[in-house]
């Protein structure tokens, strides 16, 4: 993996290709706040792992996925077209297992896989992998712009909007989906603040989101995840947007990040309307059984310890590598789920591209949102399993 340092353009996507050196390009995601460090995956092993490893992370900038396998399809060297397949299956499935919840590579992927039917020759196949890729970022980014504009009128002047983790421009091609509306409503002068939660254990909230939104220039507050109930307690919350790695379009069931349920709970008994934002890549709607949701577990470090940099001045004054402190008692048992289940009956609304839908609604309306598109995905794919550490 190549890395190398500049400070993103205003616009500038945390996840695209380069065709003349086939290289996924990507924003380092384990580096921010502190540093700014892009990296070009050489191979499609080397992109499932940035996946795996959180370099990319959010459900649709992990469609980054597709990337990686036009990356690996295009450097398939011959022109037997059953070789050829077979090395397509072998690169889908490391791309597959690299992140199990978030539905949108799936998703990402079975839209290359049938672009590709079309092509008659490895060549023809080859371009047709990259034409599809490139297609479902576009669509994507076009996506979160058009959601953020169905949600504008939830953002009004004097709110506090509480999100959690990050569903931002960074966890998608562009825009955001949870901040989307944020972002447009803020362009357009309103002004409201925004409360996000820390987002242990790998720190999304803090890390991530508050520099987006600093960056931005919108007002906000980073919260410890264990200060929510507090801060609804205190009628200083008015809106919950989140994120959401895959919504059950069968159900309306919502899977996001660890501690999302809680919010939904809190909200709920606050009487604060609790709004889900989505691109259509996160609606599945293969699955019958919010049980049949694959729920990824990662490795109890990430639960044991916190990474940051060094509060030194002399550390302070240069940019500085991340670094991974132990916080916990080293012999206890960890469990570390990185996603829970929200049940409908506590969500609000889904804010989507075609409009906003109750829950219980996203399947009567399916043929807005995309289904006869999506059909042909893949089914539920990966059991739950565990995953090593970032480094
Ligand atoms: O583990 P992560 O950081 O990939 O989890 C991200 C989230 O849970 C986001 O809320 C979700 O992907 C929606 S992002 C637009």
């Amino acid at each position: 993996m190549k890395t190398g340092r500049s400070t993103p353009r205003s616009g500038e996507r945390s996840v695209s290709f380069d065709a003349a050196t086939n290289r996924v390009r990507l924003l380092d995601q384990r580096q921010l706040p502190h540093q700014v460090l892009w990296l070009h995956t050489a191979d499609y092993r080397a992109t499932a792992r940035a996946i795996r490893d959180m370099v990319v992370r959010g459900a649709p900038a992990i469609a980054a996925a597709a990337y990686g396998l036009a990356q690996g399809i295009r450097a398939f060297r011959g022109r037997d077209l059953g070789k050829f397949g077979a090395h397509v299956r072998r690169v889908h499935r490391a791309l597959l297992a690299a992140r199990p919840t978030a539905v949108d590579p799936a998703r990402a992927m079975e839209e290359v896989l049938a672009a590709i039917r079309a092509g008659h020759t490895v060549e023809e196949r080859k371009a047709l992998a990259l034409a599809a890729a490139e297609e479902f970022a576009h669509r994507s980014a076009a996506e979160c712009r058009a959601l953020g504009e169905q949600g504008l009128p939830l953002i009004r002047t004097g709110m506090s909007v509480l999100t959690h983790c990050n569903a931002g421009r960074l966890a998608c091609v562009d825009y955001g989906t949870a901040t989307a509306p944020l972002y447009l409503a803020h362009e357009r002068g309103r002004r409201f603040h925004v409360y996000c939660t820390e987002t242990r254990p790998r720190s999304q909230g803090a890390a991530l989101t508050a520099w987006e939104l600093a960056r931005a220039g919108i007002a906000h507050t980073l919260i410890a995840d264990t200060a929510v109930g507090l801060l609804m307690q205190q009628g200083r919350v008015d809106l919950v947007l989140v994120g959401s790695d895959r919504v059950l379009g069968r159900t309306g069931h919502v899977t996001n990040k660890i501690g999302t349920y809680n919010l939904a709970v809190l909200a709920h008994r606050h009487g604060i309307p609790f709004y889900v934002a989505i691109p259509l890549s996160t609606l599945d709607w293969d699955l019958k059984s919010p049980s049949q949701i694959p729920i990824e577990e990662r490795d109890p470090a990430e639960v044991r310890c916190a990474r940051g940099v060094p509060l030194t001045r002399a550390a302070r004054a240069t940019v500085c590598e991340p670094v991974t402190v132990r916080v916990a008692n080293p012999t206890s048992p960890v469990w570390n789920p990185a996603f829970d289940i929200t049940p409908p009956e506590l969500v609000t609304g889904v804010l989507t591209p075609a409009g906003i839908f109750k829950p219980n609604e996203l399947w009567s309306q399916r043929r807005r949102l995309g289904y006869d598109r999506m059909i042909s995905a893949a089914g539920p794919h990966q059991a739950t399993r565990r995953f090593p550490v970032s480094g």
